[in-house]
C-alpha cells in the first residue's frame, strides 16, 4: 500500500547549523530555512539522490516538535513520511486493521501543501509514520 519514502524528519536544535552539517560536512544541497509558521516548525529540505531529509526547529511555544526536542535536546530522528495514492482509502485500511491516526483523523495540508496523516508510533515499531498523498487524483 505505501509507496516511495518521501522524506525522513530529523528535530533539532538550531536549524542554521544542521544546514551547514547537511551542506559542507555531508556535501548535500541543503535550502534556505523556510518558516512555516503554521506547521510550529522552520524547515530545511535536503536533496538527496532518491528521498529528502527535512531539519526542522521548533517555531513558535505551541510548536508539536518541542517536546520532542526537550526529550532530545541534540536532536533526533522524528518521523517518516510515506507516500500513498489516496490517503482516505489508506486510513480507511489502516483504522480497519486497528491502527490509530493521531488528531481527528481528517487529512490535512502538510510542509508540502498536500494532504498528510500521522499515525501512533506504537502501531508501527516505535516510529512516527506520516502519509503523504503525492497523487493528484
Ligand atoms: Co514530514
Amino acid at each position: 500500500m505505501i509507496g516511495r519514502l518521501n522524506h525522513v524528519a530529523i528535530v533539532v536544535p538550531d536549524v542554521a547549523a544542521a544546514s551547514a552539517v547537511y551542506r559542507d560536512t555531508l556535501g548535500t544541497r541543503v535550502s534556505a530555512p523556510h518558516p512555516l509558521p503554521a506547521h510550529g516548525v522552520t524547515v530545511v529540505f535536503v536533496e538527496l539522490p532518491n528521498t529528502k531529509i527535512e531539519l526542522l526547529e521548533p517555531l513558535g511555544d505551541a510548536s508539536p516538535v518541542r517536546a520532542f526536542l526537550d526529550r532530545n535536546p541534540n536532536g533526533g530522528m522524528h518521523h517518516l513520511c510515506y507516500e500513498v495514492d489516496d490517503i482516505v482509502a489508506a486510513r480507511d485500511r489502516l483504522c480497519a486493521a486497528g491502527a490509530r491516526v493521531l488528531g481527528d483523523g481528517e487529512p490535512r495540508l502538510g510542509a508540502h501543501d498536500k494532504p498528510v496523516l500521522f499515525l501512533h508510533p506504537k502501531d508501527f515499531c516505535g516510529t512516527l509514520i506520516e502519509l503523504e498523498q503525492t497523487a493528484s487524483a
